[in-house]
C-alpha cells in the first residue's frame, strides 16, 4: 500500500527543464502540447545567459547548480533543454543522478538522420555547441557517410532575449551567417539552440523552402513521453491536481521573462519566482 502511494506521489511529480534563457521554452511548449497530463518546473538561467560562449567547466558547473535546484522541487526526470549544456554537461551529470536526465541533441539527429536525402546535414548552434561537434559524432555514428556542416550564430540568442523574432536587423544578421552554410547544398538544417525555432521563419526565408528545418523540441518531447513509460513515471492525473502545473524560475529580470513566456507558450503563466542560484 505504502508503495503504491509511494508511486502515485511520484508519477505525479514534476519534470524539471532548464535552458540559460527563455530557449527552453520551445522545449515545455513541446511537453506540454504533447504529454499534457505532465507537471512542469522550468529554470532559465537570465542572470548568466549566454551559456553558448563559456567554457565546458562552467557549463558543467551550472548544469550541477541548477539540477540541486530542480531536485529541491522534487522533480522525477530532467530535461537538459539547451544544446550547449546537452552537448558539455549531460554525460557527466548522467552519473550523478539516480533520476532520468535527456537533453536535445540526440533527439535532433535523430530527426535530421531520417530528413536528409543527400546526406548533407548543416546545424547551427552556439559556439560552444558548434565547437563541441556534437552533432557530428551522434549523426555519423548512426550513418557515417553524412556530412555535417556546422556553423554558430551567437548573435542569434541575444536577438531572440530581445523578442526581435521579426525585424530587419534579424534577418541581415541570418542573411550574413546563414551565407556560407548555403553554399554547401545542405537539404537538412538543425536548429541546434533551443532559441533558433524561434527564428525559424526568418531561418526558413534565408534558406529556401527546400531546405528541411529540425527543431529538436518536439523529438525531445516524444522522447520524454517514452522515457516516462519506460521508468514506469508517467503521470496518470491521479495525484498532485491541487499543486500548480507549470512553475517557472529564473536567476534574473523575472518580468521581462514572464512577458515573454506569455507571448510563445499555449498558457498564461501567473507568476515567476527569481532564485539566487549560486547558493545551490
Ligand atoms: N539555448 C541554448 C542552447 O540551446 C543556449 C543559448 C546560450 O545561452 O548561448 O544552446
Amino acid at each position: 500500500m505504502e508503495n503504491k502511494k509511494n508511486q502515485v506521489n511520484q508519477n505525479s511529480a514534476p519534470i524539471g527543464i532548464f535552458d540559460s534563457g527563455v530557449g527552453g521554452l520551445t522545449v515545455a511548449r513541446e511537453v506540454m502540447r504533447n504529454i499534457p497530463l505532465e507537471r512542469i518546473v522550468y529554470f532559465g538561467d537570465t542572470a548568466r545567459v549566454p551559456y553558448g560562449s563559456k567554457s565546458k567547466e562552467t557549463i558543467v558547473r551550472y548544469s550541477r547548480q541548477i539540477i540541486r535546484f530542480l531536485m529541491t522541487q522534487g522533480v522525477k526526470a530532467i530535461v537538459v533543454a539547451c544544446n550547449t549544456a546537452s552537448a558539455f554537461a549531460l554525460e557527466e551529470v548522467k552519473k550523478e543522478i539516480e533520476i532520468p536526465i535527456i537533453g536535445v541533441v540526440q533527439p535532433g539527429a535523430k530527426v535530421a538522420c531520417a530528413a536528409t536525402r543527400n546526406k548533407k546535414i548543416g546545424v547551427i548552434g552556439t559556439e560552444g555547441t558548434v565547437r563541441s561537434q556534437i552533432y557530428t559524432k551522434v549523426i555519423q555514428e548512426w550513418d557515417p557517410k553524412i556530412e555535417v556542416i556546422g556553423k554558430a550564430c551567437p548573435l542569434f540568442v541575444p536577438l531572440v532575449e530581445e523578442g526581435w523574432l521579426k525585424d530587419p536587423v534579424t534577418d541581415e544578421v541570418a542573411y550574413r551567417y546563414l551565407k556560407e552554410i548555403k553554399e554547401k547544398n545542405i537539404d537538412t538544417l538543425i536548429l541546434g539552440c533551443t532559441h533558433y525555432p524561434l527564428l525559424r521563419s526568418t531561418v526558413q526565408k534565408v534558406m529556401g523552402e527546400n531546405v528541411t528545418l529540425v527543431n529538436p523540441a518536439y523529438e525531445t518531447a516524444l522522447e520524454l513521453k517514452n522515457l516516462l513509460y519506460q521508468h514506469k513515471l508517467e503521470n496518470r492525473g491521479d495525484g498532485g491536481e491541487k499543486e500548480l502545473k507549470y512553475q517557472f524560475f529564473v536567476s534574473d529580470a523575472a518580468d521581462k521573462f514572464k512577458q515573454f513566456a506569455n507571448s510563445i507558450l499555449p498558457y498564461d503563466i501567473e507568476t515567476t519566482k527569481q532564485i539566487n542560484i549560486e547558493e545551490f
